[in-house]
This record gives C-alpha cells, sequence and structure tokens, in this order.
C-alpha cells in the first residue's frame, strides 16, 4: 500500500473530484462498517464499459432543460444563453469541433458528433464499401465485438455476395490469445487483389489489444482502391491515435467508455478529408461520396429550404443524418472540457501506462498468475493475461482469463472471483464465461484503486 500511496503522490488523479464516483452506499454495497449508507467511494475500475458521470455534466443539461422548457423551439435559433456561451439548438455540435479532433487526431473538418457507434459503422460501410465482382473482400476478425460482425455480413447480403467468401475473419494463432500484426499484414498481402476493405478495432474488446493501426493502414493502402476503416470504441479517449496523418480512410466510435459521456452517448464519426469533398459546379450529385443522406448533412444554407437538393457540406458534418440530442452533445462536451483541462490524450496516456503498468506488475506477482494455460491439471484456481503485456500495445485495459471454469456458477472460478470483488466495491467487467476486464481510468482512477482491487482479488482466489 505504501507505494500505491507514494505513487498517487507522485501522479495524483487531480481531475478524479470532477467525477461522480459512486459509493457504497448508492450502490447498495455493504461497506466493511456494514453500513449502507456508506459515502466512501467504490472502486470503479470499469471505465472500458461505463466512464463515470462528469459532475459539470448535470448543470450542461439542466440548462439544456431549462431552455426547453422556458422558449421551447425557440431555442434552436435563439438561445437565451448564447451571448454567455451556450450555443443555439442548431449548432449545438459545431463547438466540438474545438474539442474532439485532438482527441483522436483528424483536422477539424474530419470529424462529427452523429448517431450511436453501431448506426454510424453501417452508415460508413455503405458508403465506403463499393464491391465489385472481382474487389469484394473484407478483412475483420473473427473475434470482432458482435454488432460489428452483423454489420460486415449484413453487407454481404445487401450486395448479395456470399459471406463465406467476402469476410476474411482472422483469428490468433493456436495457443495464442491476441492477433499477430504480421499475421493481419500476410492475410492483406494475400487477399490484395479481392480486397475492398479491412476494418479492425483499434483496441480489441475482449482482449484489450492495441492494433498498430498505422502500420496496417499503410500497408493495406499499398494496394490501389483498398479502404481502411477502424472501430475505436475501445480507443478513442484511451490511446493517442493519429487518424489524419495515417491516412485513415473512416474511423467511427462511442463516447461512453473513455469519453464519459454516458449510457447511449452520441458517438463520432472520422471520415478523411480526401473523401468528403463536395465539389462545385452544376452536378453536385455527382461530386461527393453517395451516402446515407439526411438534412442535417446538408448545408446550413439549404436545410431549411426543404427543397429536394441535397447538398451535403464539405467534411464529415456532410455525413450526419439528423439534428443531434442536445442533451447528448452537451453531455459530451462536458467530458471533452475535462480532457482539454487535463492536458489532452497525450497526457491521459501517459497517466494510464503508469496506472496499468503498476496493475500489471501486482497481478504479475501474484502467485495465481500463470504465463500461459497450465496443461493438465488445472484444478487449482488461477488466472493468465490475454492482454499484450507490452505497452505499445494494449491501451488501459488488462483482461483476466481464469480457470477452472465450472457450468455451475456458484462453483465458477471467474464468477466467484468477481462476486468477491463486486460485494467488497471493486467494479469491474465481467465476460462470461472465463474473463474479467479491469480498467484503470486515468482520469479519475487512483493507485491505490489498483493496489485494492489486487489485494482483494488475489484473497478471492485465496478463499476458493
Ligand atoms: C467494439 C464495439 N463495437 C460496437 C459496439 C456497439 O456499440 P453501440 O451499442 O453503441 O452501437 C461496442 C459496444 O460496447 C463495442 O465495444
Amino acid at each position: 500500500m505504501e507505494r500505491a500511496l507514494l505513487l498517487d503522490n507522485r501522479y495524483p488523479a487531480t481531475h478524479r473530484d470532477a467525477f461522480c464516483i459512486p459509493s457504497f452506499g448508492s450502490m447498495g454495497l455493504r461497506s466493511d462498517a456494514a453500513n449502507t449508507s456508506d459515502f466512501s467511494q467504490v472502486t470503479y475500475l470499469c471505465g472500458n464499459s461505463l466512464g463515470c458521470m462528469p459532475k459539470s455534466t448535470r448543470d450542461a443539461i439542466n440548462k439544456e432543460l431549462d431552455a426547453w422548457s422556458d422558449r421551447a423551439v425557440e431555442s434552436h435559433f435563439r438561445h437565451r444563453g448564447e451571448p454567455q456561451g451556450l450555443t443555439s439548438w442548431v449548432d449545438i455540435d459545431l463547438p466540438l469541433s474545438n474539442l474532439l479532433p485532438s482527441v483522436v487526431g483528424a483536422l477539424e473538418s474530419e470529424v462529427a458528433v452523429m448517431g450511436s457507434l453501431t448506426a454510424n459503422l453501417n452508415a460508413l460501410l455503405v458508403a465506403f464499401y463499393r464491391p465489385t465482382s472481382s474487389r469484394f473482400k473484407i478483412i475483420c476478425e473473427k473475434g470482432a465485438f458482435p454488432s460489428d460482425f452483423y454489420a460486415f455480413f449484413n453487407q454481404c447480403g445487401i450486395h448479395n455476395i456470399d459471406p463465406n467468401e467476402a469476410l476474411v475473419r482472422l483469428e490468433p494463432r493456436e495457443g495464442e490469445t491476441y492477433l499477430r500484426t504480421d499475421d493481419i499484414i500476410q492475410a492483406i498481402s494475400e487477399n490484395n487483389e479481392q480486397l475492398a476493405l479491412v476494418c479492425l478495432p483499434g483496441i480489441q474488446y475482449y482482449t484489450g489489444q492495441l492494433f498498430d493501426m498505422e502500420k496496417i493502414t499503410l500497408f493495406a493502402h499499398q494496394f490501389k482502391n483498398v479502404v481502411v476503416g477502424w472501430d475505436l470504441a475501445h480507443a478513442v479517449g484511451n490511446v493517442p491515435v493519429q487518424l489524419h496523418d495515417w491516412g485513415v480512410d473512416f474511423a467511427c466510435w462511442c463516447s461512453y467508455k473513455y469519453l464519459n459521456s454516458g449510457p447511449g452517448a452520441i458517438a463520432g464519426i472520422f471520415v478523411h478529408e480526401k473523401h468528403s469533398q463536395v465539389g462545385s459546379g452544376s452536378h453536385k450529385e455527382d461530386s461527393y461520396m453517395p451516402r446515407l443522406a439526411g438534412w442535417w448533412g446538408n448545408t446550413r444554407e439549404r436545410r431549411f429550404q426543404m427543397k429536394e437538393v441535397f447538398e451535403p457540406i464539405s467534411g464529415a458534418l456532410g455525413f450526419r443524418q439528423s439534428n443531434p440530442s442536445v442533451i447528448d452533445v452537451v453531455a459530451l462536451r462536458s467530458s471533452l472540457e475535462i480532457i482539454q483541462d487535463f492536458g489532452g490524450i497525450e497526457a491521459l496516456r501517459e497517466r494510464s501506462l503508469l496506472l496499468t503498468g503498476y496493475l500489471l506488475e501486482l497481478l504479475k506477482e501474484s502467485k495465481f498468475y500463470h504465463k500461459s494455460l497450465p496443461s493438465g491439471d488445472v484444478s487449482k484456481a488461477g488466472f493468465i493475461i490475454l492482454t499484450p503485456l507490452t505497452e505499445s500495445e494494449r491501451g488501459a485495459q488488462l483482461s483476466l482469463y481464469f480457470f477452472p471454469h465450472h457450468d455451475d456458477r456458484k462453483l465458477d472460478t471467474m464468477e466467484r472471483v468477481s462476486g468477491y470483488l463486486n460485494e467488497r466495491g471493486v467494479i469491474v467487467d465481467e465476460r462470461r464465461p472465463n474473463v474479467l476486464r479491469i480498467a484503470p481510468a486515468p482520469l479519475y482512477n487512483t493507485f491505490q484503486d489498483v493496489f485494492r482491487a489486487v489485494e482483494l482479488l488475489k484473497e478471492a482466489l485465496q478463499e476458493l
């Protein structure tokens, strides 16, 4: 504990107070003092699933609720608070162009806030996946988040292509837990003549592997007409990315994990500027990339003319379809302001490496840690780490795989460890049947959080 305290003094969680951290009382947990109204904070290590609520979010949302109740439709164009920095609803998402691009390494014109992750992935696939009879393959993962797989699979149906031929689904080698970059490169190389799209996660949701996005994007782009898209659900706000400089064609993400914008929060897209320019001339419809279109993608002047002319805004904003939820947008804004105040994504990553490095160190010191799954007798409880151990190949999250597994939850190792932690106010993320994902969030977690979680995890395994 001494070391954790020392680290917390040296690298303090300067912005922890900007967040609401659930307490034993609010979670309905009994603390050590067996007092359910205990206001001491739990150890929340689940920011990879749902980030904690910034305290400023409530006020930001309340201001918009006030505007709705007091002025209703007027607030679309004449927000009462506009001179004081509140934006009329018609432009509510535009101020985010000062905050979001630096988080994803994009130009201002390359980012838009809209919809939800899966809806946006589907929209971007409609725009970017243009299979021909000779070029139609999609490189994706075998273990992709199911929503992503459904999106790829459905594209095959939409285009009348056999998914068994079109989907090249990569998986780790036998006995390994994550994909080797070289194997991805080789798959691109081997399939290059028929390859239309490479679409992978920036960070894998299950293993926590951080992909070498730069290398994979640059390699795939050697081949003409290959599009590269990234699902950044677990990467955005977690690790720095340089989408523009790497030449990524498109990316999408959600904002409820490391961007702390609330459950089902408004999501985001990146479209490289090379794809989103709208030409001039009389035949505008031929001068932009066809896409799922809606009035909010239309230029502001056209939007309210109600004419049957779609003339999209140049840039990612031209991919928006609907007017965004004002409540959602201001929730995202209040969270992005905290990230900016912290020093941006590079500063976050610096602290994140220290926190997760400390977590890894403590886990590896434990007698229950195994480098690989023991062959033969696995009756003794233990765990392996699925996530790459090298810093450059992981973000905040470590994924622990527990054994032995038992179909009866009451006897299963992971379930029992998870239950033990939960009862004692350590909130981590379960992936049945074997995995717990632990993600210290650099904005609000402390080294003491990490220490406490590992101590209790060891205690749980000891008790089995
Ligand atoms: C990698 C990945 N893709 C897609 C999704 C689906 O997100 P949504 O429900 O916001 O569309 C998630 C959700 O956690 C995810 O982690």
